[in-house]
């Protein structure tokens, strides 16, 4: 083995391990908002709340995301990235502690808001982070892994609500050392945030915000190491495109006519569709619909699971192979397994027979393939958008508005997830699951065309050309 080729495997050793560090954002951000799916049934029963303070209780705290979102490119121009991620850290940390002691439903939401801040900064920060460390290469899959640590996060916290509700009992309002099972839920939280927090401390900052500040002899260090080999022309490189330029400002993001800048329009059709295919359904609400269409609490739960691992094991598939296929053909590919597999939910939802109480009910075939419609659904936004929407998001805008234009895209990404999560429950009621489907599937036929029109292939580009 040459010494260039030593070399070459421990720089991507580095810079795997700095953008897993970097990544362990998303796997708070996967636990924190998939967590309370095990517990919202306890809590509206600790707080006897009605159906909407309930409904509050969950998706508040994504509103809080779209905040933190918004801010996180503001904090990580002007302090750094590492020091928004030691932020985003701080507040998960004092949210999960926070939630799991809450006296009153209304603390209980002001610290889920205070965390969903921290998630939202924490979702800007790794992408754009990721993005600006690594070597074009492997862009594609360092960007990955921050969807990779976002589904262990679900599957680790929806793993962990089961664990603790099982060891609890089924009791009326279950324990466990005395104190009520879902506080444990969110005190679970912790170890992992102040890890990410004192992880995040350990690793340089991003060579194009040292660049951007002046600090070139630290941006140099940084990227000899993860570069290797003479990184002054790249260094000017990215002087060119940064230091040319002030400090970035929202209103970077306007055209000359005074409307946002296309390519943002694109990141922010991107968040919408990802989240208007209906994903954080399945994610938070799918004990919910399984029990809809007439499976036992206990199957729920255990489907519930088995999705989050599918969920893991697409987004392998992604890594494998995003750099090597390039972002746009797994999209399209994603835009229509997910047309089909929801055309076909919606169609068993929508003709499932009724039981004798009057509610649909799935038994027998129709279940089966709903069941592995859904599944298949997964793991068609699995290997497409769900990780490659957060590579495009980190890589597509240019040095100039990438923490600007991702801030924005992600917000919104964020109030789309919001309106999707609180519209459900009334949908379900009101129109059946069958029409929440049916729009989910027009959704993704929609993402279908939008690739076909609007996205440009990303792989193989150097950032500095963007
Ligand atoms: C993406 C979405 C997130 C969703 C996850 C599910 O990361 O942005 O909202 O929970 O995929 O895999």
């Amino acid at each position: 083995m040459s010494s260039t080729t030593v070399r070459r495997k421990s720089n991507t050793f580095y810079v795997i391990l700095i953008a897993g560090a970097a990544a362990l954002g998303g796997f708070l951000f996967g636990f924190d908002t998939a967590v309370i799916n095990g517990a919202v049934l306890s809590l509206a029963k600790a707080f006897n709340t009605s159906s909407w303070v309930t409904g509050l209780a969950v998706s508040l705290a994504l509103l809080g995301s779209a905040v933190g979102a918004f801010f996180a490119g503001q904090i990580a121009d002007r302090y750094g990235r590492v020091k928004a991620m030691v932020v985003a850290s701080v507040l998960f940390t004092i949210s999960a502690i926070g939630s799991g002691m809450a006296f009153t439903i209304w603390d209980f939401i002001f610290w889920r808001v205070l965390g969903g801040i921290g998630i939202g900064v924490a979702s800007v920060i790794a992408p754009a982070y990721i993005a600006e460390c690594s070597p074009t290469h492997l862009r594609g899959r360092l960007g990955s892994l921050q969807q990779l640590a976002i589904v262990v996060g679900i599957f680790v916290a929806l793993l962990s609500d089961y664990f603790i509700a099982t060891s609890a009992g089924s009791a009326d309002s279950p324990f466990l050392f005395g104190v009520a099972a879902w506080r444990w839920m969110f005190w679970t939280a912790v170890p992992p945030a102040v890890f990410y927090g004192m992880v995040a401390l350990t690793i340089p900052e991003s060579p194009r915000y040292l660049v951007a500040k002046g600090r070139e002899s630290e941006a140099v260090n940084v990227l000899t190491k993860i570069l290797g080999g003479d990184v002054l022309p790249k260094i000017e490189e990215i002087r060119q495109t940064v230091l040319r330029e002030r400090q970035p400002k929202f209103s970077d993001l306007l055209s000359r006519s005074g409307g946002l800048l296309p390519i943002v329009w694109i990141g922010i059709g991107l968040s919408v569709l990802q989240q208007f295919v209906g994903i954080n359904v399945i994610f938070y609400y799918s004990s919910v619909l399984w029990r809809a269409v007439g499976f036992s609490e206990k199957d729920s739960l255990s489907i519930t699971v088995i999705t989050g691992a599918v969920n893991i094991i697409t987004t392998l598939i992604a890594i494998a192979f995003v750099d090597k296929f390039g972002r746009k053909p797994l999209l399209i590919i994603g835009s229509i397994g997910m047309t089909l597999t929801l055309g076909t939910m919606a169609y068993i939802f929508g003709n499932a027979p009724l039981d004798a109480a009057g509610n649909p009910s799935l038994a027998g075939s129709a279940g089966t393939v709903a069941l592995i419609a859904a599944n298949l659904y997964v793991f068609c936004f699995g290997f497409s958008w769900g990780p490659i929407v957060w590579v495009l998001l980190g890589e597509m805008f240019n040095n100039k508005i990438r923490a600007a234009a991702l801030s924005v895209a992600a917000a919104i990404q964020w109030v789309a997830n919001f309106l999707i999560s609180t519209t459900f429950p009334p949908i379900l009621q009101y129109f059946g699951l069958g029409s929440a489907y049916g729009l989910y599937t027009i959704a993704a036929a929609t993402s279908f065309f939008f690739i076909l029109f609007f996205i440009k292939e990303t792989k193989g580009i150097e950032l500095e050309d963007m």
